[in-house]
């Protein structure tokens, strides 16, 4: 911040102290402005904005010094410095309070001055490089990280700026790698709890125990090997959001106490007896089919109801394929940027080949497709060849062992699970020339599940033979 920049506003009704001021900071490359009452001051702040403003407590008209303070830091940014008479102690102390940024006592000699003014310039850039960190938060999180120009997208983005507002609780859903994250950090990152914490738990990853102490934290000594207090997450997101991934696979034991947290705002730290109040945002996600878990009895139905208040759905890639060249292109840049490479774009083949596959990763999968065609690419247009044998090899959702053991155990389970089903699905239905009816019986496996199942791993009658 220039000096010669930086505006002060001066509010005195004495004469002499504001000609006194005037020169003095004039004189050392200030902007000032002068006002002989709270009336004249709002006035001149309407026509301009000052970083610091000079207010003697003690002002004619309607309007005192306090009340000016109070009407600054509601409407602005400014740091204000207070002036008052010699015993006007109290009154200095009810101004800090009200978020004044120091006082002084009249009669005061310049220095004294000048050293507060240094101190709430550098308060100023603070709250300027706060600003600006905000406004790359936005970038980073907000919705302007989602990209695609699909119906489906515009009301999803649309959703979430009607919800983002609001405090109720979120439900977002949809498959593996379609952005549900990236909504859920937009609605945060958009609403009016952006300054305060957004906290994310995988509640997929942690056993039960963990997980409950994770959440609602503990006292020293609830268990062996709690050592100390121990803040839970509900407490830590406090006025923010708490964002739980993986909602589907919570055991019924914090599922009761999720339920307590939504409708009461209270919970108990394990090992307390006092339950503690928080006002947290919850936005959960999950790749599930959660009605399905309730009738399966393995989730809570009131749990259910009271997650779903806003639903959000999010439509796997191969339903918006219109998003892709904007995907491509948004993908491109990045790695362009990451990777220091010149990618220009993607040949027309493989642009009808991004058209025709599957995505079963979503949009996860077409930016990891990008990621490696760019870095793989040495020429400045990505053709068929460098594609190919990545979507293939991403197309098929068989990890490797050895990057299976490398994850969490309940993502692993789940993703060899998923592997396995998948395998002997489409093994069984060549058998039988894709007729699920005799796939069923051949398999002894109900004709519902066996249909829940291929709609869970989108497997068509075209991908069989
Ligand atoms: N519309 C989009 N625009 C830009 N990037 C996107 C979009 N959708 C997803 N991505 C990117 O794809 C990746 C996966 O997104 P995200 O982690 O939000 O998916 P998810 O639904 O939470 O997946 P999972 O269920 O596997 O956790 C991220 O790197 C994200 O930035
Ligand atoms: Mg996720």
């Amino acid at each position: 911040m220039k000096i010669n920049s930086i505006k002060i506003l001066v509010v005195d009704d004495e004469v002499g102290y504001r000609k006194v001021l005037n020169n003095v900071l004039t004189e050392r490359g200030f902007s000032v402005r002068t006002a002989a009452s709270g009336e004249e001051a709002l006035e001149e702040l309407k026509k301009q904005e000052f970083p610091l403003v000079i207010i003697d407590m003690k002002l004619p008209g309607g309007i005192d010094g306090l009340e000016l303070l109070q009407r600054i830091k509601g409407m602005y940014n400014s740091s204000v410095l207070i002036m008052t008479a010699y015993g006007g102690i109290e009154t200095a102390v009810e101004a800090m309070r009200r978020g004044a940024f120091n006082y002084i006592t009249k009669p005061f000699n310049i220095d004294e001055i000048i050293l507060n003014i240094d101190r709430m310039i550098a308060q100023q850039k603070i709250i300027e490089e706060n600003k600006y960190l905000h406004s790359e938060l936005e970038k980073v999180y907000g919705l302007k990280r989602i990209v695609g120009s699909s119906r489906e997208i515009q009301k999803v983005l649309d959703m979430i700026s009607r919800v983002a507002f609001s405090s109720a609780t979120v439900l977002i859903t949809g498959e593996s790698g379609t952005g549900k994250e990236l909504v859920a950090r937009a609605i945060h990152f958009t609403g009016n709890r952006k300054d305060e914490k957004f906290v994310v738990i995988n509640c997929a990853t942690l056993s039960e125990n963990l997980l409950e102490s994770e959440l609602f934290g503990h006292v020293k000594g609830a268990f062996t090997g709690a050592i100390k207090d121990k803040k839970g997450l509900f407490e830590e997101a406090d006025g923010g959001t708490l964002f739980m991934d993986e909602i589907g696979d919570i055991p019924k034991s914090v599922q009761a106490k999720i339920l307590r947290v939504l409708q009461e705002g209270e919970f108990l730290t394990l090992g307390d007896t006092i339950p503690k109040k928080v006002d947290v945002r919850i936005i959960a996600a999950t790749n599930q089919d959660l009605l399905q878990r309730v009738q399966e009895k393995e989730f809570r139905e009131d749990l259910y109801y009271r997650l779903n208040v806003i639903n959000i759905r999010m439509p796997p890639l191969r339903e918006r394929k219109e998003d892709i060249p904007l995907l491509v292109k948004h993908f491109i840049e990045k790695y362009n940027k990451k990777e220091n490479k010149q990618v220009k774009g993607i040949s027309p083949e493989v642009e009808t080949e991004c058209y025709h596959y599957h995505w079963p990763g979503n949009v996860r999968e077409l930016e990891n497709v990008i990621e490696r065609a760019v870095t793989l690419t040495k020429e400045d247009v990505i053709s068929l060849n460098v594609v190919l044998p990545l979507v293939k090899k991403t197309g098929d959702v068989t990890a490797t062992e050895d990057e299976l053991l490398a994850q969490p155990y309940k993502m692993a389970r789940r993703k060899a699970l998923d592997a396995f089903n998948r395998k002997y699905i489409m093994n069984v239905l060549n058998k039988t020339n894709g007729n699920v009816t005799n796939a069923a019986r051949e398999s002894e496996i109900e004709r519902q599940y066996l249909q829940r199942m291929l709609k869970r791993y989108n497997i068509k009658s075209r991908d069989i033979f």
